[in-house]
């Protein structure tokens, strides 16, 4: 075979001249690029390597994606997920029994003693519990599915994002059941005191959009207070949760939950991780004005201006893949004078375009045209989180308001007047 590439290469209008010359070029191109991709000569390749990034990134940023490489819908991953959750767990499970078993049969029989042998039986138990909930909603997922045409086809087989169910269980307990109070009193109060500082009692027909409102419950509760109220979420998890609470829950504490077990680190006891929550502690009232709107808020408030008198954003800002389309949207859809109560940290998730810091993020917002009128940092706040062994995470609370003259498009026009001078 080697003779025969030698052979190739000797061809005189293509290759070197002799076998031997055709071997200690390819050898040092080979040697070049081992080195190269090895150890790279460091200050030269890291030139090219910054040099290349801003055009590769340019490229690669406006080629767009085939549909053929385009994740399923999110609708058909949720339903995937939610009804592959328990063999998921179970397969983590056994992955646990698999490295106890590998371990000496001494160390096996103390593990006994300790009881590891239980918990685990007892954990296998617990995903069976939250099953009853996943199976619930992958079955509401395919309701709407057959409802709205969507297919659940042989891709989303691939898709299982169980990172997101397990995210979804836990956004049950923090919205909607007795154990998560302790969070939603530490992030509702300065908001719903902000709306009523705003608008009084003067709130009948007042409509406030809440974008990236998870499993609801805030929105729920300024529904409550009187508002006409908006929700918006873009994930099948959290709207198919929504639907479970909304349409099928008809008494308290109608679920039950073993919302810690996918976590063993952090844990006291194996009763603390194996301890189980009940939801909702209230069912949903139906006398109150609250409009599910799914879809990409960005999307959804597109067409009409000036629609809303507050927007509220709790822990949302950070997802965006681009802040300053976030703001744009809140600005267009609130009415002139309309205000943006935020609360919130900044964790950026994935890729986002920019990754600001809090000073730059509020000087951004000022830019778009808000006026940022009250500041408030909240410090050491726990989201969807176990009590024992749970991160924090330090906040920003702000009210902003958009004036009641257009200032965007006062900056625009001045912005225009000065080229055109
Ligand atoms: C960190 S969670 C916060 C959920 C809720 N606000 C809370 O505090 O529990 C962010 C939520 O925003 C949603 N989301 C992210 N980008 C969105 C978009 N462009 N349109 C609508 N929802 C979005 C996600 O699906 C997720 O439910």
């Amino acid at each position: 075979m080697a003779v025969d590439g030698h052979t190739q290469l000797q061809t005189p209008t293509q290759g070197p001249q002799s076998p031997l010359l055709a071997f200690v070029l390819t050898l040092a191109l080979f040697s070049l690029v081992s080195l190269l991709v090895l150890s790279p000569p460091t200050r030269l390749f890291r030139r090219i390597h910054r040099l290349a990034s801003r055009p590769v990134a340019r490229l690669l940023g406006r080629i767009p994606v085939p549909s053929a490489l385009q994740a399923p819908t999110d609708l058909a991953v949720a339903i995937r997920s939610f009804s592959h959750y328990s063999s998921a767990q179970q397969n983590a499970l056994s992955r646990k029994w698999v490295a106890f078993e590998r371990m000496p049969r001494r160390h096996r029989a103390l593990g006994t003693r300790v009881g590891w042998e239980k918990t685990l039986e007892r954990a296998e138990e617990a995903v069976e519990t939250n099953a009853l909930v996943t199976d619930e909603l992958a079955a509401l997922g395919l309701e709407q599915a057959r409802r709205d045409g969507v297919p659940v086809g042989l891709r989303s087989h691939f898709y299982h994002a169980n990172g997101r169910v397990v995210e979804t269980l836990k956004h049950f307990v923090r919205d909607w059941s007795e154990v998560g109070k302790a969070e939603r009193d530490a992030l509702f109060p300065p908001i719903l005191e902000a709306l009523r500082e705003e608008f009084g009692k003067n709130v009948e027909g007042k409509k406030v959009l809440v974008p990236g409102c998870g499993l609801a419950r805030l929105a729920y509760e300024i529904a409550c207070e009187g508002f006409s109220v908006e929700a918006n979420d873009f994930s099948h998890f959290m709207n198919l949760g929504s639907s479970l609470l909304f349409t099928r829950t008809h008494t308290t504490n109608q679920h039950t939950l073993a919302p810690y077990i996918h976590l063993f680190s952090h844990q006291r006891t194996a009763a603390n991780l194996l301890r189980t929550v009940s939801f909702p502690d209230v069912v949903p009232r139906k006398d109150v004005d609250l409009r599910f709107c799914p879809g990409d808020f960005l999307g959804l408030c597109k067409e009409e201006e000036g629609r809303h008198e507050a927007v509220v954003t709790l822990f949302f800002i950070d997802t965006a893949s681009n802040m300053i389309s976030y703001f744009e949207t809140i600005y267009h859809t609130l009415k002139p004078g309309g205000i943006w109560i935020n609360l919130g940290p900044l964790l950026y998730y994935g890729n986002p375009g920019m990754e600001l810091p809090l000073e730059d993020v509020i000087r951004l917002a000022e830019m778009v045209g808000f006026e940022v009128e009250r500041r408030k940092s909240l410090r050491d706040v726990r989201y969807t989180a176990d009590e024992l062994g749970a991160f924090t995470y330090d906040c920003e609370f702000w009210v902003a308001r958009k004036s009641a003259t257009d200032a965007k498009e006062e900056a625009r026009g001045q912005g225009e007047g000065k080229k055109e001078a």
